[in-house]
Formats: C-alpha cells, structure tokens, sequence
C-alpha cells in the first residue's frame, strides 16, 4: 500500500539502541562473576574474545551519558546470569546485583527507560556441564530462580523485561554458531526440540511470575523474526516459504503467544521422530502465559525454494541471517534483488515492513524492535572518527518502513538500535562494528578504549529530535 498520509510516532514511544552483556560488559570474571560458556568456548585466533570486550562494566557512566547526548529514550541490555548467580543456581553474588542497581539507576537518572533481556546467549556454563537447556528439571528451575532474582531486585525500577534473546536462533543455528552450549556439537533434532520444548516451559513461567507479582511490568520474547519469500511464483516455491516460516517464525511465536504448537511444526517433528517429551500439564503451562507484547530483532529477509540444491553448502557461511536447506521443507537460495553487506547480510528494509506486518496481522500484538543494525569493519579516521553513511542509509531506509507500518496502524512501542556503542560481534570478532560510538579498541589491541561518536551519531540525534519537535 503506498502511504498517502504519514502518522506521526507517539510522543512516548521509545528511542533506543541495544547491547548485550557478555559482548559489551567484559570484566568476565571480576567481583564474583562465574563462567558462562561464552568465557570458554574456543574461539578463533582472529578474533577477539569476550573477557574484555568493550568495557562496559567499567565505562558505564560515561557511555550513559552519550546515550543521553544523543538524545535517547531506551537503552535495551542484557544481564549476565554469571554475575548475579555465579554457578547458575546457587549463591546470589551482591556485587553483581549492585551493578546492575547502579546500571539502571544511572539510565533512571538520564531519562532513559531500561529495557532488560534476562538471557542473552550466556547459560552458565556450570549449568552447561550439567545438561543446559537438555536438562529440564535442573534448567527450568534454575531460570526461573534467576528471573525472580532480577524480578524482586528490578522490576520496581524495570518496566520493560525480554525472556530469551533469539530463542530460534539457538535452536536452528545455535550449535553450530556456539550460542546455546558454547561448543560447536551436533544436537540431534530430537535433543533439539527437547531443547526448545524446555526453553518454552522455563520462559512461560517467567512471564507469568512476572505478571503475578508484578502486574505493571510488561515482558515479551525477543526473537529473530525474518520474512521469508518464495523464490518464484511457483505455488511449490510458495509452500516452501510457508514452511520456512513456520519453522523459522511461527513455530516459536505461536508457543509463547498462543500457547499452542504450530501444527504443521507439530506434524514435521511426528513425522521425523523429533517430537519433545511433553509432560503432563505442559499445555496448560504454555496456555496461561501471555507476552504483552513481541520483541524481534530485524537484520534481513531470506528466500527459499522448493527444489533441492545439488551443491554442498559452505558451511562458513551458514549463520544466524542465512538459511540452510531442510529436506521436504524448504531449500535456501540467493535474492539476487538485494544489496548485501561487507559480510554477505541482505539488505531488506522493505522485508522489515513486512515482517511487522506479518506479525501484527497474526498476533495483533504491539512490537518492539530489539535490534536492527549494520555490521561494518571501521577505523578511526584523522578527524577521530567514522564517517558511516552506509549505516545512516541502512537506518534512514530502515526507519521510513517503520513510519509506514505506523502509518498503517501497526502498533509498535520502541525501536532499539543495534548497537549503542561498538561491541564484540556474537561471531566475527570487535572488527565487526555496529555502534553509533566507537570503540578505540582492536582484535587484540585494547588501547585506552576511548569512546568517539560516529557520524551516525549525530544523525540519529538529530533524527529523534525532530520527531520529538
Ligand atoms: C543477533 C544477536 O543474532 O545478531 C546479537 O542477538 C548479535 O547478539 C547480532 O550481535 C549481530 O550478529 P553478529 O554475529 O554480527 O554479531
């Protein structure tokens, strides 16, 4: 539909940007903080690890008061399960609580709304060596145990709370990319779904504790939601983008919004013997929790056909952006219609709009964006800084589809840039910056970490500024 007549963004919805904690924070083990499986996991010589990172648990203060210059309404973080409890499940670590005290009250302080994702790809890996998300008793417990930490410590002070960061992320790329156990194995599908049954137990639970004790706050998902188009008006080709979406999408938002599992899912994991061992009283614990709303995080589209591929896929590039075939299901191809970027993510803002679209329609839930950005290698230039158009075109594009959505009547609540300052990307090292900041720091360099306001950052001052005028 073209948009005739704009509306304007409500005076309260939420200007952010996003990090997480184990790629900003470092400090990975100072004042009591316990390993995740992102402090051990074995990563490439070329990158850098996460002990450092950007500084964050340091520099708090000061990066808070760029946000602030830059005129922000939100600041979307992740909590690191490892500095609150150290071992997962055991004693709670005062210092970490404090931090995080001191971390909300500082955006309190500057006018920005705290939006908390409880889990951010960091399982302890004490709980790791235990069975992770496998072991159902011991996991759900130990979630649930933690979030009512946060809950009772935060949620007076916190109104905006995500479950799990990318839930189908994990389940669908995440051995290989190392989120979920931190080591690169192959889960069979079956130990998979079990995988992802156990995450929707753990994470409807929360919401409801959430919701039971503190019926202000509000809480959501935050998924990777993509849509997914058929490579030709083939009606097969059409099918296999429904299956992809199912499998990608629907699967997961129809659990945690619905209660309910997707039944065309349902009968792809009968029928491959992948079925999760539900419990007794599984669906009732899934029908009685509701988000109030739907996070995702937006980077781009993918596209799908229905014939099989005859060539081996490279498995290098296999990762959260880009499909992989599975058989009977669907078939990953090129979009040779999109732009990519220098790491071979497709650009798709109009894919954004139809993304929100597409759940809105479905769920008719408001949205939130949790992350939508542009990963780029960049170093400083004589001026002491980055002159990153590439990222304002990405954003303005990005934004514009955003205002039609609106426009349209899709109600969506906050959009939180990817990311605040530069952090370490989830895969490809500090080289791969998103930050509006950046952060004097290389692979392994680390420098004075100085702080240094990209190009971008004057954009997007300027941008939010003159909604709000
Ligand atoms: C999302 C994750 O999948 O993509 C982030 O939630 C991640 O943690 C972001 O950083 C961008 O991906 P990458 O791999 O380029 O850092």
């Amino acid at each position: 539909m073209e948009i005739k007549k704009f509306k304007k963004f409500d005076d309260n919805f939420l200007w952010g940007a996003s990090i997480s904690a184990f790629q900003a924070e470092g400090a990975s083990t100072k004042d009591g903080k316990g390993l995740s499986i992102q402090d051990v996991k074995k990563i490439s010589e070329k990158y850098s690890d996460f002990s450092v990172a950007a500084d964050f648990y340091n520099n708090y203060k000061e990066d808070i008061a760029l946000l602030k210059e830059m005129g922000l309404s939100s600041f979307r973080f992740s909590i690191s399960w490892t500095r609150i409890i150290p071992d997962g499940d055991g004693e709670i670590n005062k210092k970490g609580i404090t931090f995080y005290h001191n971390l909300i009250d500082e955006l309190k302080k500057n006018g920005i709304e705290p939006i908390v994702t409880i889990y951010h790809f960091d399982l302890p890996y004490l709980l790791q060596q235990k069975g992770g998300w496998s072991n159902r008793d011991m996991i759900v417990k130990a979630f649930l145990k933690y979030s009512k930490v946060l809950f009772n410590e935060y949620a007076k002070k916190v109104k905006y709370w995500l479950t799990i960061n990318e839930q189908n992320v994990m389940i669908m790329i995440g051995s290989k990319m190392k989120f979920l156990n931190g080591e690169d194995k192959k889960f069979n599908e079956k130990e998979l779904y079990n995988q992802s049954h156990n995450m929707f137990i753990a994470q409807a639970l929360v919401m409801e504790e959430l919701h039971n004790n503190f019926p202000d706050c509000l809480i959501a998902p935050a998924l990777n939601i993509v849509s997914i188009y058929p490579n030709s008006n083939k009606p097969q080709d059409y099918l296999a983008a429904m299956n992809a979406s199912v499998m990608r999408n629907w699967y997961y938002l129809d659990a945690i919004v619905r209660g309910e599992y997707n039944p065309i899912m349902y009968k792809y994991l009968e029928d491959n013997n992948f079925l999760p061992d539900f419990r007794k009283g599984d669906y009732e614990i899934l029908k009685k929790a509701k988000p109030d709303f739907i996070a995702f995080n937006y980077y781009t589209s993918a596209t799908v056909k229905s014939e099989v591929n005859n060539f081996v896929e490279v498995e290098e590039l296999i990762d959260q952006q880009r499909l992989f075939d599975v058989p009977g299901m669907f078939s990953y191809c090129e979009n040779p219609n999109l732009e990519k970027t220098e790491y071979g993510w497709d650009i798709d803002s109009t894919g954004f709009r139809i993304t929100m679209r597409e759940m809105y329609e479905r769920y008719r839930l408001p949205l939130m964006i949790t992350e939508n950005g542009l990963g780029y290698s960049e170093e400083l230039n004589e001026n002491n800084t980055v002159d990153d158009s590439y990222r304002i075109e990405y954003y303005e594009k990005h934004l514009n589809e955003l205002r039609k959505c609106i426009s349209e009547g899709i109600k969506v609540i906050s959009y939180n840039a990817w990311t605040a300052i530069d952090i370490v990307s989830s895969h490809q090292g500090f080289s791969k910056r998103y930050g509006f900041i950046y952060v004097d720091r290389t692979e392994k360099d680390l420098k004075q970490m100085k702080r240094y306001p990209k190009k971008s950052f004057y954009w997007y001052k300027e941008y939010i500024k003159k909604l709000k005028d």
